[in-house]
């Protein structure tokens, strides 16, 4: 007895006042369809069919990015309501499924056990229709439950087409059914459009089947909390879900053995890994690929996206690090920039105002302030003095800097690409260096400097001074 999923996620998004579709919009990093998509895939055991209409292409290419094969598209012709969404996927159903999930794409704080719940609970009854419901202090724009005398649903009304009574009803539907697969097949023609909005809305198969005498017992429901079934129809409840998901992750992390200073200033991605022992700062924005290991210190206001930690490293305050690496015990920041491809071993400092890209720095090495690394391979214990400036790039080619191990660059050297600097190497400070340096070798390219006794006030000396200005 196989069950089948359709997620819905045709929908224009109206509401949402933006030029991408709504299903693009992210929480936590992801698409806000990646949430019941995944829960579909969990509860189920046929590929989830998702419905696309708005956008289509750039939808699908976003939900394959994360499902890859797993997930199945059906195509809605024109977006006339979640009843023609169903309709566009029924043709796609598994023969041999006899109930089918319904969820919307718009509702990611949905939970598992909610799901498996609603599932069993239509499998035993064999009702045609299950549904989830919840009570809301707030139900507007919701469609409300309608019950008999004898607390029996008999249809559900949209907002749009309440009457002041209707809009009192507390209880509201969720959007997420499970449906006896026959059932659905022989009724969903039966949804007309004359309403309000023209459309086709699934919510009228209830009234629909309850009409004619629920033959095959009353409509099921199982209530969920409020929280969960929170969907996003504008930027307000887009901002709700995303601060509940993150907040969901940081319990789950901090479960795990993480400190989280203060959670609700620190933002975490879905696809973030944590070990035990790390200690995040307030201010803190968690990326993307981003793994951090065990005992790492992530420091106020760091902007980590994609980057991979290791045990016991720290990041100062205010860094940004984009698809680097981090080695143990390292430490980078305040204010460090690492850009794509920094490679960053075991203990290895790399201070104030640096940045580094698509380069190695080996184990030991320091560049404490003020320096950029670009195209660039660092040997073991060096150190980089302030204002170190590799330069990568002629204007149309990027060059590589290789330097070998133990050498020092002084402070305020330019180290012209393409450069070899060997081993042991020392460069005087303020030195521009453009000719290979061999190993334990002294370096100095400046203009000498010249001392020379004071001629206070006289000619002489003002037109030293007059020729010094001619020289810049
Ligand atoms: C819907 C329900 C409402 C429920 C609410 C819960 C209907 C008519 N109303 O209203 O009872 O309280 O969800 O969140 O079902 N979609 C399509 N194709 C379409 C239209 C919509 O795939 O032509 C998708 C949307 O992308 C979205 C979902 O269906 O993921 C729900 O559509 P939406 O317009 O958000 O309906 P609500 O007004 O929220
Ligand atoms: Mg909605």
């Amino acid at each position: 007895m196989k069950v089948a999923s359709i997620v819905l996620c045709a929908g224009v998004g109206t509401r949402l006042k933006s030029s991408k579709s709504k299903i693009l919009h992210e929480v936590c990093g992801r698409s806000m369809a990646y949430w019941p998509i995944k829960i579909a895939l969990e509860t189920t055991s046929v590929k989830p069919i998702v419905v696309l209409n708005h956008q289509a292409e750039a939808v699908e290419d976003k939900l394959r990015s994360y499902f890859h094969d797993d997930i199945r598209f059906a195509l809605q012709k024109k977006p006339d309501g979640t009843g023609g969404a169903v309709k566009a996927a029924l043709p796609h159903l598994d023969p041999e499924c006899t109930s089918v999930l319904v969820l919307c794409g718009d509702t990611p704080l949905l939970r598992k056990e909610s799901i498996e719940n609603l599932i069993t609970i239509q499998r035993k009854s064999h009702v045609p229709i299950a549904l989830l419901s919840s009570h809301a202090v707030e139900p507007t724009n919701y469609g409300r439950i309608v019950r008999n005398s004898d607390q029996q649903i008999v249809r559900i009304i949209e907002e749009r087409e309440a009457n002041q009574l209707e809009k009192e009803i507390k209880e509201i539907n969720t959007g997420i059914y499970v449906f006896d697969v026959e059932f659905l097949r022989n009724s969903i023609n039966d949804i007309k459009n004359n309403n309000s909005k023209e459309e086709y809305y699934l919510t009228d198969i209830v009234h629909l089947y309850c009409a004619k005498g629920p033959k095959h017992g009353p409509v099921e429901s199982v209530e969920i909390p409020y929280e969960e079934m929170r969907g996003i129809n504008d930027r307000r409840q887009l901002a709700y879900a995303q601060y509940a998901m993150n907040r969901r992750l940081l319990d789950r992390w901090m479960l795990e053995g993480v400190t989280i200073i203060d959670p609700a200033t620190t933002y975490i991605e879905m696809s973030v890994r944590l070990s035990k022992d790390v200690v995040i700062y307030p201010g803190v924005h968690l990326r993307g690929e981003t793994h951090i290991g065990e005992g790492c210190v992530i420091e106020n206001g760091a902007i980590i996206k994609d980057t991979v930690i290791e045990k016991n490293a720290r990041v100062l305050p205010y860094s940004w690090c984009d698809q680097a690496y981090i080695g143990e015990r390292s430490e980078v920041g305040p204010f460090t920039r690492l850009r794509p491809d920094a490679r960053l071993e075991n203990d290895v400092k790399i201070g104030n105002f640096v940045e580094v890209k698509r380069s190695r720095i080996k184990s030991g090495t320091k560049a404490g302030h003020l320096a950029y690394i670009g195209d660039a391979e660092i040997g073991e214990g060096c150190n980089v003095g302030a204002g170190t400036i590799t330069c990568n790039y002629d204007g149309y080619n990027k060059h590589r800097t290789v330097i070998g191990e133990g050498s020092f660059i002084g402070s305020n050297t330019t180290l012209i690409a393409p450069l070899s600097i060997g081993t042991d190497a020392y460069i005087a400070g303020g030195s521009v260096i453009n000719k290979e340096v061999p190993n334990d070798t002294l370096a100095i390219g400046r203009t000498h400097q010249v001392n020379k006794p004071r001629l206070k006030n006289t000619l002489d000396e003002r037109n030293l001074e007059r020729d010094a200005k001619l020289m810049l």
